[in-house]
């Protein structure tokens, strides 16, 4: 098992990527605190932790809220007895353009995208230094921080601002035993902020299809475990190809009958 003896905590654990986050990690032997503003998806998941015979805590906080976040990391400490591993997994997307996005809207999706996972990093940084503990952080990215889109404007420039967050938080938390890295999907499991996972959705990209949760689940722990121990404030795409994709070229068209 790759986190064996480990803590960890996984925000907006209660859906989608961050559940299969969970799950994973709890299967590899970490004790997990399954973080989410919905009380009953944080629930259910540690629930089935549980069930599997793993050991979870679902704790209820908005991680845009530092007051909420020093309860969250009080509550993990006191049910899992400490904190190894952050994965800062929130996000929500404007899907809006420039002209129709508010102002407050384009507030409230970089608060919640971009300054939450500084927020969260800041007090568990914190609790792992005074602690003498080292650790490790994954910052949930995305293929939208690094080019436009025309859907979306607060969530891209909020991931652009992840992808600098990942490198700054690397260099400061490394002298403390820290260390931080990026993990950057793109079109896996139900878009951002919904339910339905429709796997006929369309993709551009190497792969031809689009990608599970578990994939990116897989590659966090990659990012947590011994095996990227040479490994520090690096991204890593998890997109079925995309980002190496020119412009105009076609979607990857099977040239073997397959
Ligand atoms: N799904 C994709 O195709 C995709 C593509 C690229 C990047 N990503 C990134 O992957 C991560 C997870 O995306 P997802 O699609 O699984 O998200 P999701 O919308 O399915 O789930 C997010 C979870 O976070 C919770 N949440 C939202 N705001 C919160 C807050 N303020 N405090 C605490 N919990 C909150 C929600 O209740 C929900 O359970 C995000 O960082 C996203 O940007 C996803």
């Amino acid at each position: 098992m790759k986190l064996a003896g480990k803590t960890a905590i996984v925000t907006g654990a209660g859906r989608n990527i961050g559940e299969e986050i969970a799950k994973l990690f709890a299967k590899e032997g970490a004790k997990v605190s399954v973080v989410d503003m919905d009380e009953g998806r944080a629930n259910a998941v540690a629930d089935m932790i549980k069930a599997d015979g793993g050991d979870a805590v679902a704790v209820v906080c908005d991680v845009a809220d530092p007051a909420d976040i020093a309860k969250m990391v009080s509550a993990t400490v006191d049910a899992l007895g400490g904190i190894d591993i952050l994965v800062n997994n929130v996000a929500i997307s404007d899907n809006k353009d420039i002209f129709e996005i508010t102002e407050d809207e384009w507030r409230k999706t970089i608060d919640v995208t971009l300054s939450s996972p500084f927020y969260v990093t800041k007090q568990v940084a914190r609790w792992m230094v005074d602690n003498d503990r080292g650790g490790r952080v994954v910052n949930v990215g995305s293929t939208s921080g690094f080019k436009g889109r025309p859907s979306a404007i607060a969530y891209t420039s909020a991931k652009g601002g992840v992808a600098n967050l990942t490198q700054s938080m690397a260099v400061q938390l490394a002298p403390y035993g820290i260390i931080v890295n990026q993990v950057s999907p793109n079109m896996t499991g139900s878009p951002v902020g919904k339910e339905v996972f429709n796997r006929d959705r369309k993709v551009n990209n190497l792969v031809g299809r689009p990608g599970e949760p578990d994939e990116q689940a897989k590659a966090v722990l990659f990012m947590c475990s011994d095996d990227a121990s040479f490994i520090a404030g690096a991204n890593l795409f998890v997109d079925g190809g995309t980002m190496a994709m020119a412009p105009f070229s076609s979607p990857a068209t099977r040239k073997d009958g397959k």
